[in-house]
């Protein structure tokens, strides 16, 4: 443990996102549950994981798969009971492990009984719990973020509701105070249950433009993201939430790093955002590898703008909307995988912020290559296969759109945990609900726990590493070479004590000039994915005073710690 005690619990912690859908089947129904999560809490903390943020497991139709909630305080039966939740955080605190809930309160299920009854009429209490237009005609013609018009006509009323997301997914209307109420109500139950926290989801729509407001040129959704007067509900919604020891994380599509200090800073609404601008980078349309230079020059924009104090960041390659990062931002192919992953983790793992880890990432899982499209589960792809079928239907067409959601689609990360080499690699006995991918042969849990040098491994040493030095946590960051197109370096630094981290992010062999505040100085080095296949061994140990360049392998990721014991801090110097 480091000095400084006055922290926060959840800056000096390591999060895990559990998708329960797919983590762990224990009632052999091929549908993952809650006492599969209390089963592997041992192999989470074996990891070093503080705690755990679980997608949402409420009741729901599950159109959305648990983010069109049906019923807030119960649990979806698939998953198991209320009382095996309560197992769940007991357990998990005597692991010494927080969870975490998915938040939903931007929307809900049209089949929760708020809609239900706001379906019945203006005069029904319930029907100004959501957001309605008169008439026949939508009122604009703003899209939906999953396609298609943002609204929805309900004939017998002559009206129409908005929904943001899918349309069993209506928009609550968060003007209306009664049902602003009802939520916080909601919120402070889970809170005295005894969970740690929440991922607010989708928390930047909750305010709409009026209706006449027309979406910005390059920006469909903008007249319903971050829009001016949100902060009234957030500041509302974050009072709650201070009233407890807990850690709060909104996911802030559309909020610039610029505005986060206003989200995430010492007065703001969360401790933390999931910012999307260096996950939204990779455009599959336009390169099959990933921009280097932008992925360096968005992660480093959030580092700058939230340090010394002015915020705090999630940090995060990976998550249940977006392909694996190993298969997007790395790469997956066998040759390259486990150094592409070790790199990946060795760049974001040491930044300033919180980590979280999505499941299967400390495994390297990859994307899926789907081979027939009734493979595919996701509300969105299925919307995207019938768009696309519409445009030519035959079987050429099929391949095509195939190719393209083993690609692109939320379900590559979706498929479930390859805990084995055992039937359906360990998941479950009964057939699963989405496909396995067939390499789990290959990349599972058993396997990596065994092998010294395997991506699971290195995950475990790279976090001990991190908790094990306080300037990871509160230290800066400094970054160089921000234009090199191949490697990452920035530095990690608190009074005398710098950590250098060097990621060559691509396939090919790379060389940098040291910049001068590195090279005439003497270095250790304290971790390095070449290790991984066991080549430390020709590997120096020290980057000396008299080094001017650095040569880098396909994906060679290095850590160099010095301890500066000269007056003059490196803070100082750079400032
Ligand atoms: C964001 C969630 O992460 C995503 O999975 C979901 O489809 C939408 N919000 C709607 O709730």
């Amino acid at each position: 443990m480091h000095e400084e005690q006055t922290i926060p619990w959840w800056k000096d912690a390591i999060g895990y996102q559990i998708y329960p859908k797919s983590f762990q089947d224990t009632n052999h129904d091929g549908i993952g549950d809650l006492n599969g999560i209390r089963q592997r809490l041992p192999y989470l903390k074996e990891l070093g994981i503080d705690f755990v943020w679980l997608n949402p497991i409420y009741a729901s139709p599950n159109v959305d798969n648990g983010y069109d909630i049906s019923d807030y305080q119960a649990i979806n039966p698939e998953y198991g009971t209320m009382a095996e939740m309560v197992d769940l955080i007991k357990e998990a605190h005597a692991h010494g492990i927080k969870i975490i809930m998915d938040l939903v309160i931007n929307h809900t299920s049209d089949q929760h009984p708020w809609f239900q009854e706001a379906l019945k009429g203006p005069d029904n209490p319930y029907h100004d719990y959501y957001i309605w237009a008169d008439g026949t005609q939508k009122p604009n013609e703003w899209e939906s973020i999953f396609g298609g018009s943002i609204w929805q006509e309900v004939p017998s009323l002559k009206k129409q509701y908005l929904h943001v997301f899918a349309k069993e997914q209506p928009d609550l209307n968060w003007e209306n105070k009664q049902m602003r109420q009802d939520l916080y109500k909601m919120i402070r139950w889970w809170l005295d249950l005894g969970i740690d926290g929440f991922r607010i989801d989708a928390i930047s729509h909750i305010k709409k433009s009026s209706w006449d407001t027309k979406p910005q040129a390059d920006w469909a959704f903008s007249p319903f993201t971050n829009v001016a007067g949100i902060d009234v509900y957030l500041t509302e919604l974050g009072q709650i939430f201070k009233e407890y020891d807990i850690v709060t994380v909104g996911e802030a599509s559309g909020v610039t790093a610029e505005q986060a200090p206003e989200w995430v800073g010492e007065d703001g609404y969360f401790n933390m955002i999931f910012e999307f601008e260096h996950i939204s980078l990779w455009k599959r349309e336009k390169q099959d590898t990933i921009d280097v230079i932008a992925l360096k020059k968005a992660l480093s924009h959030w580092q700058k703008q939230l340090d010394y104090g002015k915020g705090w960041n999630a940090l995060y390659m990976e998550n249940h909307d977006v392909p694996r990062s190993v298969s997007v931002f790395g790469n997956d192919q066998p040759v390259y995988r486990q150094k592409a992953a070790t790199a990946l983790a060795t760049m974001y793992l040491l930044l300033q912020g919180t980590p979280f880890i999505y499941q299967g990432q400390e495994l390297g899982m990859t994307n899926m290559t789907f081979t027939d499209l009734d493979q595919l589960d996701d509300v969105t792809a299925k919307q995207q296969i019938e768009e696309l079928r519409k445009l030519e239907d035959s079987g050429e067409r099929n391949l095509e759109i195939l190719e393209l959601m083993s690609s692109i689609s939320r379900d590559n990360s979706r498929t479930p945990m390859q805990w084995s080499t055992e039937e359906n690699a360990g998941f479950s006995t009964a057939e699963p609900w989405l496909v396995v991918n067939p390499n789990y042969e290959e990349i599972n849990v058993a396997a990596q726990l065994k092998q010294p040098n395997s991506i699971l491994s290195y995950y475990k040493q790279l976090i001990q590493l991190r908790k094990n030095r306080a300037v990871f946590v509160t230290g800066h960051y400094h970054d160089y070479l921000l234009d090199d197109p191949k490697v990452y370096v920035y530095e990690r630094f608190l009074g005398t004590e710098r950590m250098l981290v060097v990621v060559n992010l691509t396939k090919d062999a790379a060389e940098i000039d040291l910049p001068a505040a590195i090279s005439g100085q003497s270095w250790t080095l304290v971790i390095d994915n070449h290790s991984v296949e066991g080549a430390s061994s020709e590997h120096e140990l020290q980057l000396t005073q008299h080094q001017k360049t650095m040569a880098l392998a396909p994906y060679e990721a290095r850590v160099y710690h010095m301890n500066q014991r000269v007056k003059e801090t490196f803070n100082e110097k750079i400032r």
